[in-house]
């Protein structure tokens, strides 16, 4: 009787601190979150964090601050001046890397997570290289959601049967492929610039399909110079593939120009991982679409992060913390990465579950040259990102090899320098 008395009472107490383990105290009722994800499966991910933060906390309420736009560059310009302005959101989207070392963690805006890592044993189930994009000077500044991949073309695999061509693997395949489209009427290479990051993310593909994962990353850390020969040969094949993409580019967005590639009037699209969730999103159950490397990256894996960090005046910081606590998380992370396109940062997440674009993806993850992203904020600070950016949609314009490749190397220089 004792005995059974006595397993209660342990059972009850264990009962207790599971409870506190998955539910802290919050007295906030309001946490805002900032964010620019709003279409398709950015959309339908960011809303699956907020289900499982209310599964835990149904009394506070969610205010979704998303800012639209293609890799966030509008919402980077409205939480520069909502943070510079005393108006900081709870917790917002950053790229892990120096878009939220140098932009944000250095000038002392964020407050740490590490205490969350310690109580959750991040350590053991988030890889070493992933937390170092959000670990400076002995803590951590944010939490890491899930895993993107840059270098991917997407195809009508309806459109290279009927051709019967084979899916491109390097740039000469790329344009061989290419001439063979345009001959027959389509567009071989879908492209929508509107948002100002597309040109500079398809360039960033073709750079380091010309120079390699070691050359790409010495880009980015001054160990290769931007007047190296690689660098013209890759605005060459860039100026070339231009010349097979859709004229109207500037005034589309990727989802827009895709459109194209699902009607069959292009082919391919050279686009982040998101597209897959948002290929899912819009439920297209006819379009007979696939994946492989962008021309010439086989073998390397462009990762983009998205994290969430929470900045120090943010006035619900209790709620920011648990929502942080959710983001982290196994269950929250196996269900955002098929939604949103990517994989989960977790190495314990259940790979079973994966659907055909995550396994591709994962598979590659593992064993794949891992290079960081410019345009999507962890290989060079926003400054230098931006530079880079209007640069290279400039080099659109006039495809001026010489030109863009000095422009290129004074940027670099001053950014190096800094
Ligand atoms: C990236 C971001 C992705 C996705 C993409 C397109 O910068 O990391 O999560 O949102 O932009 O908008």
């Amino acid at each position: 009787m004792k005995k059974l008395f006595l397993l209660i009472l342990v059972g009850l107490v264990f009962a207790g601190m599971s409870m506190s383990v998955l539910a802290a105290e919050v007295t906030s009722n309001e946490l805002e979150i900032f964010s620019w994800w709003t279409v398709g499966g950015e959309a339908t991910g960011l809303k699956v964090l907020f289900d499982e933060f209310h599964g835990k906390y149904p009394d506070v309420e969610i205010i979704n601050a998303a800012v639209g736009t293609g890799a966030g560059s509008t919402a980077k310009a409205v939480l520069v001046s909502r943070m510079l302005g005393g108006d900081p959101p709870d917790a917002f989207q950053v790229h892990g890397g120096q878009e939220l070392i140098d932009t944000w963690v250095e000038i002392g805006k964020m407050v740490p997570v590490t205490s969350i890592y310690e109580s959750e044993g991040w350590n053991e189930v988030m890889p070493e290289g992933i937390r170092n994009l959000v670990a400076y000077d002995g803590e951590y500044w944010a939490v890491p959601v899930g895993i993107h991949r840059g270098n991917v073309l997407w195809f009508n695999k309806d459109v290279f049967a009927k051709y019967s061509l084979d899916i491109p693997v390097t740039f000469e395949d790329f344009f061989e492929v290419a001439g063979v489209l345009e001959k027959n009427g389509l567009i071989p290479l879908a492209l929508g610039s509107i948002k100002g990051y597309e040109l500079g993310h398809t360039f960033e593909t073709v750079l380091l399909g010309t120079l390699g994962a070691e050359g790409y990353r010495g880009l980015w850390t001054g160990e290769k110079s931007w007047s190296d020969p690689g660098v013209a040969k890759a605005l060459e094949t860039f100026k070339k593939m231009l010349g097979y993409a859709n004229e109207d580019h500037s005034a589309l967005s990727w989802d827009a120009a895709m459109e194209y590639v699902i009607a069959g009037k292009a082919a391919m699209l050279i686009q982040g991982d998101w597209v897959d969730g948002w290929i899912k999103a819009k439920n297209l159950t006819d379009f007979n679409y696939g994946q492989a490397t962008a021309p010439g990256t086989n073998g390397s894996f462009i990762a983009i992060n998205d994290t969430f960090g929470i900045p120090k005046n943010a006035p619900h910081q209790d709620a920011a913390m648990e929502f942080l606590r959710v983001v982290g998380s196994k269950e929250a992370q196996e269900k955002f990465a098929p939604l949103k396109g990517c994989i989960p940062v977790r190495t314990d997440a259940d790979t079973t579950k994966f659907n055909d674009y995550q396994k591709w993806s994962f598979n590659d993850w593992t064993d794949n040259e891992i290079v960081a992203s410019c345009v999507h904020g962890s290989a060079a600070k926003e400054s230098w990102a931006t530079e880079y950016k209007d640069t290279i949609n400039l080099f659109a314009a006039d495809l001026d090899v010489v030109a863009t490749q000095k422009a290129l190397v004074s940027i670099a220089e001053e950014a190096l320098a800094e």
